[in-house]
């Protein structure tokens, strides 16, 4: 039988270290200014949120999703010892795509040097969930022989498009630059635990208007108009969210998408090493590791690092606790996300 194999990992993160002192001094380019900016603190951020520091590109204009989405792609193939030109398929999930069209994964496709290849290129836009639904489909293509080598991406640029004032404080501190990549790839086997396991993808768009960007929104402003200086209108540029109910509904989904796993798997936590949950907020995390008993020496984070790098962040995470050396190949990983949407899911995996 064939199952899908994950064949390696990879992920990149700049290298400015933005901490949350010096985020409250930065204007609208992210430049640090002599007086205060944004009304916020560390101790309001970390006692919230559990973040102490995010990632942010150089500000000087040369840099777009693609490129994290490049290092994080040939960190994976150098990890599978894979060539490039192998890739039969990309699937590329981001919210902060390079233009609003075509899809970033075209021009990924275009760095990595293999546009003469023809493979095939899918954008998907499933915000902080697009993990779960990106492994659920190259799971599919993967077993049905469609694709052999798929490179899977997250990759989100978001400091150029956040509100560097108090107004937008709620959503600015959370989010942070970053990428994470995966290779696919089909293997023989009759152990139905091999590979990837289990998936599950869900929506429910009765919560689109919760976390929001509506700079496109055609329906109310049909011919786009705004200027990035006039306080009135420039507040369309930005994303817009009702926190509480983000909160509480993504605490939700990843409590019942976890026990849906266990469940429907017949596992327990004794056959899984890791839990991975999407890094939105820490206390998120930590609510559903109370709510759906998960033991807690199991959980990894890394947003106290990174902030929410939205679809990077299960890649990311499981990489950099390899690269610490907790995650050794062989482990078993649940993975538990939610996002914008609402969309949300679970996963469980052999890395
Ligand atoms: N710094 C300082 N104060 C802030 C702030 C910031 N960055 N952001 C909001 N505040 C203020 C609010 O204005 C409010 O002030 P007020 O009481 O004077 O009106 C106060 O803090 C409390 O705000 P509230 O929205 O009730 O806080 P909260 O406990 O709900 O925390 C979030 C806000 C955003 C941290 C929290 O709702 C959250 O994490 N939600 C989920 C967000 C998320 O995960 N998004 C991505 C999903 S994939």
């Amino acid at each position: 039988m064939i199952r899908t194999k994950i064949l390696g990992l990879g992920s990149y993160v700049p290298d400015r270290v933005v901490t949350n002192e010096e985020l409250a001094y930065l204007d609208d380019q992210h430049v640090r200014q002599e007086t205060l900016q944004t009304e916020t603190s560390d101790e309001w951020i970390q006692k919230r949120t559990g973040i102490r520091e995010r990632r942010y590109v150089p500000n000087d204009g040369t840099w777009s999703t693609s490129d994290l989405a490049l290092h994080a792609a040939k960190r994976a193939l150098t990890d599978a010892n894979i060539d490039a030109s192998e890739i039969d398929c990309i699937i590329f999930g981001t919210l902060s795509p390079d233009m609003h069209f075509p899809g970033t994964a075209v021009i990924l496709q275009k760095k990595l040097g293999i546009d003469k290849t023809g493979c095939a290129c899918f954008d998907i836009r499933q915000q902080c969930s697009s993990f779960v639904y990106a492994l659920q489909m190259a799971d599919a293509f993967v077993r049905t022989g469609m694709y052999k080598r798929i490179l899977l991406i997250g990759a989100e640029l978001h400091s150029h498009s956040l509100d560097y004032t108090t107004r937008g404080r709620d959503v600015m501190v959370l989010f942070g630059d970053g990428a994470g990549a995966m290779l696919l790839g089909p293997v023989e086997s009759e152990d139905p635990r091999d590979g990837v396991m289990y998936t599950s993808a869900h929506a429910d768009g009765s919560g689109a208007m919760d976390l929001y960007l509506g700079l496109f929104d055609i329906a109310h402003r049909p011919y786009l108009f705004i200027d990035p200086k006039d306080r009135e209108t420039n507040r369309g540029m930005y994303p817009q969210m009702d926190g509480k109910r983000v909160f509480l509904n993504a605490v939700r989904a990843m409590v019942m998408s976890t026990q849906a796993a266990l469940a429907n798997t017949g596992m327990s936590w004794d056959d899984i090493q890791w839990f991975v949950p999407h890094q939105a907020n820490l206390r998120i995390n930590e609510k559903v590791v109370e709510v759906a008993k998960i033991p807690p020496e199991k959980v990894l984070n890394t947003i106290q690092f990174y902030g929410n790098t939205t679809a990077a962040t299960v890649p990311l995470t499981i990489d950099h606790w390899r690269r610490e050396g907790k995650v050794k190949k062989g482990d078993r990983i649940l993975s538990s996300v939610f996002g914008s949407g609402f969309t949300w899911g679970a996963a469980i995996f052999t890395i």
